[in-house]
């Protein structure tokens, strides 16, 4: 790392989430499952789901947005360039980081592009606009990420073991240069490992057949997401310690030095084993999957949004996100708040 390179802070911060509440109990209704069953396996007890003609995956990224540039006391005419996160983006081309651009009002041809990393996109996509505030390129960022799961997954007992999981939401970040030295974003960590691809996927409309259109036609069910559960949490449980690890080890911290972790809302589960493993306090790591269940790129902002606002994150504090998901891909960032 070139440590001669100015830092960037996160100068804003916002949430949108979905008005529509789906319980556990609302689940009972449309599949085979319970309300135990869903709470002992994953912490989650409702998540929000959008609503069709109102929702949209740019929409609620624009939400999130102006409530993060609101916090900086920016416009959307201030934003040199968006990343935006997402793996259920409006169309299938182009990506909703133009779509957000039009959302915001925005006339000036900034630079807009999508990162498609699924639950660690969102600390992918802060670590990109980190180099271009770093480099010097540009000044004002706006990172997002957003997500729109619920109309896409499948909501029959087939489908149980993943569709109760995921969730609908959007979180956005304002990066600017750091006005105080050595606070800010320290270092960023980013892992993939390929191997993995098909663990954690949703296979169609996959580019690589004659005709991709009359294919899923005829294999409609490979639009739905795949996850091979117990595997995914197997590996979750030792990337996320090691990528936080790797963070502090970088800036010369220990785990105890944390004032706050924000994880990725994977599982409750996977959040309990992680604070057992760093041997932190329940109050210095966050969640909320219990509200929102796992809401992939936008969950680390989200609940990034929800710990500021809720004061539990003040100046000076030492603040990691760390990520883990599909792909296999992880990733963490250390941030002097
Ligand atoms: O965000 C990206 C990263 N994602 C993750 O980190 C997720 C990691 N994985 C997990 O969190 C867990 O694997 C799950 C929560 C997804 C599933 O929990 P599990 O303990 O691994 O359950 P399982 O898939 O092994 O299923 C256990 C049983 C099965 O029944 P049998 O075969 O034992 O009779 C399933 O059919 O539970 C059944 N089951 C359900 N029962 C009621 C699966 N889904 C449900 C359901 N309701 N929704």
């Amino acid at each position: 790392m070139n440590n001669t390179l100015r830092l960037s802070e996160i100068a804003g911060v916002g949430h949108y989430v979905p008005n529509r509440v789906v319980t556990n109990a609302d689940l009972t209704g449309l599949m085979d499952t319970t309300d135990e069953w869903i709470q002992e396996r994953t912490g989650i007890r409702e998540r929000r789901w959008f609503e069709e003609g109102k929702d949209t995956t740019a929409n609620m990224g624009a939400n999130a947005a102006r409530k993060a540039l609101e916090m900086a006391g920016l416009t959307p005419d201030d934003v040199q360039l968006i990343v935006f996160a997402t793996l259920s983006p409006d169309y299938f081309f182009p990506g909703s980081g133009v779509l957000l651009q039009r959302e915001l009002g925005i006339q000036a041809p900034i630079p807009a592009f999508d990162v498609r990393n699924q639950c660690s996109g969102f600390v992918y996509a802060l670590s990109m606009a980190d180099q271009f505030i770093k480099t010097g390129m540009y000044d004002t960022v706006l990172v997002v990420g957003s997500e729109i799961h619920s109309s896409g997954l499948d909501i029959s007992t087939r489908g149980r073991a993943v569709s109760v999981i995921f969730g609908d939401g959007a979180g956005a970040v304002v990066l600017r240069p750091s006005t105080r030295a050595e606070h800010g974003i320290l270092s960023t960590h980013l892992h993939s490992q390929g191997e993995h691809a098909e663990e954690l996927i949703v296979k169609e409309p996959g580019s690589n057949r004659n005709n991709r259109v009359e294919y899923v036609v005829a294999n409609e069910l490979d639009m739905y997401p795949y996850m091979n559960g117990q595997n995914v949490f197997k590996h979750a449980v030792v990337r996320f310690p090691q990528v936080i690890k790797e963070a502090l080890d970088q800036n010369g911290y220990q785990p105890q030095d944390l004032d706050m972790l924000i994880p990725h809302q994977a599982n409750l589960r996977i959040t309990q084993y992680v604070q057992q493993k760093m041997g932190l306090p329940e109050s210095k790591i966050f969640s909320n999957i219990q509200r929102y269940g796992n809401t992939t790129a936008a969950s680390v902002p989200i609940a990034l949004s929800e710990a500021v606002q809720e004061g539990r994150i003040k100046r000076g504090d030492l603040v990691c996100l760390a990520a883990f998901g599909s792909g296999f891909t992880w990733a963490s960032a250390l941030i002097k708040w």
